[in-house]
């Protein structure tokens, strides 16, 4: 069996001329807070849903705001990603399907945050996640992982079962201190529990391409991670920021807002496609809304 890794991000077996396509899994990490983690799970997961691929968000975040950005009430819940993680029930017991097109998610609440200090007494630690994910992986194209803003076991345990690390990233000075210290975490996965983990990309979030910083930034991170910057820039758009307060994903909030044609470019880089001609004409009509507002 030959492995093939497209740059699309897809992992294709192919075996005898048949070609089985195989779920791909982000680590969506960054230790800094407020970098757009979540945004970009629940955004980058509602686009591909909608593209009819099958996608499974996990949320390891004890803040849950991807289980909230989807409008999933945690009280409700039975199980979440804490149970999961310390073997009190399997993955299949508490995954929830979204209401959004071939959503589903591995919610998280509060009590995940019991499972850092409960984990580091257990047998594989940092791979329990991988070792659950690996009895539904089948059922995906998708897995995308919304990890806390820490390099602790829960985020390592998303770097452990990942193939490919996505990090959002804000374009100003404060970054980079962070990226040689993710950079040491990616080596220590690397060497100790994952070696295959691969980047899968750097994405900037709330980009202002007219910022001087934001091109400084852009350099300085092109030196650390050569060709691993996504063409696609997400710009700070409010309704992004608004969306989550009504448990949706943005496209499904205002699917004309820069933030949704954002995360569809992203989308679309991901899975290596153009705009399609209907979509590239909204695209340039939002160009055009743009420099009619400026
Ligand atoms: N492109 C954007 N434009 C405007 N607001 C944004 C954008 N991306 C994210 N936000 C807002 O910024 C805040 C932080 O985003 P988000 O929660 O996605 O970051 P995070 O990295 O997951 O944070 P944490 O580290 O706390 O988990 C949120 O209020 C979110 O709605
Ligand atoms: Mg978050």
């Amino acid at each position: 069996m030959q492995k093939v890794i497209g740059h699309n991000g897809f992992r294709a077996y192919v075996q005898a001329g048949k070609e089985e396509i195989v779920s791909t899994v982000y680590a969506v990490a960054n230790q800094k807070g407020g970098v757009g983690k979540s945004t970009t799970v629940v955004n980058l997961g509602a686009y591909l849903g909608s593209r009819g691929k099958r996608v499974l968000c996990v949320d390891i975040d004890p803040q849950g705001n991807t289980t909230t950005g989807f409008g999933v009430k945690k009280k409700q819940l039975s199980a979440c990603a804490y149970e999961v993680l310390v073997g009190k029930c399997s993955i299949q017991e508490a995954i929830v399907r979204t209401a959004f097109e071939n959503v589903s998610l591995l919610p998280a609440r509060n009590t995940l945050a019991g499972a850092e200090l409960e984990l580091s007494t257990m047998e594989n630690r940092m791979n329990r996640l991988k070792m659950q994910l690996l009895t539904v992986k089948l059922d995906y194209d998708f897995i995308l992982i919304d990890c806390p803003p820490a390099l602790g076991l829960l985020t390592i345990n998303g770097l452990t079962a990942a193939d490919l690390l996505l990090i959002p990233m804000l374009a100003e000075f404060y970054a980079l201190e962070g990226l040689s210290q993710l950079t040491n975490t990616i080596k220590v996965v690397r060497n100790n529990y994952n070696p295959n983990l691969d980047i899968g990309g750097i994405l900037f979030v709330m980009f202002d391409p007219r910022l001087n910083v934001s091109k400084q930034v852009e350099q300085e991170v092109e030196k650390y991670f050569p060709g691993k910057t996504f063409h696609t820039k997400i710009p700070r758009n409010v309704r992004l920021s608004e969306a989550p307060s009504h448990g949706k994903p943005v496209m499904y909030y205002d699917k004309l807002s820069k933030g949704a044609e954002a995360y569809m470019q992203l989308g679309l880089e991901i899975l290596g496609e153009k705009p399609p001609e209907k979509k590239r004409r909204l695209l340039s009509f939002g160009k055009k809304r743009e420099r009619e507002s400026e």
